[in-house]
């Protein structure tokens, strides 16, 4: 499933992370403790599309453990683009610090810890690239937030389509709504909801 560009040292470290993930997400009962990462289908296909619209500048929201990051900042590499990565949990943060620094990609890392909705209010923008992936229900706020900071060309890209339809009911209706962008959602791992304005 990893790309064929990208060297082995990032591809063991990823293949490390998914069964970390596995593991870990199988035995621990609290969700703070719980990795969540991307599916592997569903990270290459976010990779894809990063690469072939050339965005540069992005936000994620949901670190957790960086796997999502190192896949992002990958793609975003030969662009130039840097990363600015939200994540409540600061025992998070300290893995994803560490998971990026093994990879070899904190220089185009900004990691913030706190609440995303209070952070993405402070950032300046501008930004291509949104990424969510953490708490559905403010995902309506936090687009809202972020679309006076979005470049005229702009990717918006949200996790959970399928695993959580009820929590992201209302940012698909919100995304889908946006008159100068194209919207679909794709049913890979736990469904993706892509939207693009070129
Ligand atoms: C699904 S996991 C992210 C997985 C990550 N994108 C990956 O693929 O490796 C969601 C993360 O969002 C964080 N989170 C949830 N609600 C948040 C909020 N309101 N502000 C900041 N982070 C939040 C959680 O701590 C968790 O680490």
């Amino acid at each position: 499933m990893l790309n064929a560009a990208m060297d082995q040292h990032l591809r063991e470290l990823l293949r490390e992370l998914e069964e970390h993930g596995r593991e870990n997400d199988a035995r621990v009962t609290e969700r703070p403790r719980m990795m969540l990462n991307l599916d592997p289908a569903t990270a290459q296909l976010v990779s894809i599309l990063v690469r072939a619209s050339g965005v540069t500048r992005a936000v994620e929201i949901g670190t957790s453990n960086a796997y999502s990051t190192i896949w992002l900042a990958w793609s975003l590499g030969p662009a130039g683009g840097r990363i600015v990565s939200i994540d409540r949990n600061p025992d998070k943060h300290t893995l994803a610090r560490d998971n990026l620094r093994r990879a070899g990609l904190l220089d185009r890392v900004e990691l913030h810890t706190g609440d995303a909705t209070a952070i993405v209010r402070q950032l300046a923008g501008p930004f291509d690239l949104v990424f969510l992936d953490a708490d559905r229900r403010n995902f309506p706020e936090q687009i809202q937030i972020l679309l006076p900071k979005l470049a005229a060309k702009a990717l918006l890209i949200a996790d959970n389509v399928l695993s959580h339809p009820e929590e992201i009911a209302e940012y698909l209706e919100f995304v889908s709504g946006l008159a100068d962008f194209q919207h679909t959602t794709v049913p890979i791992g736990k469904g993706l909801s892509i939207a693009y304005r070129g």
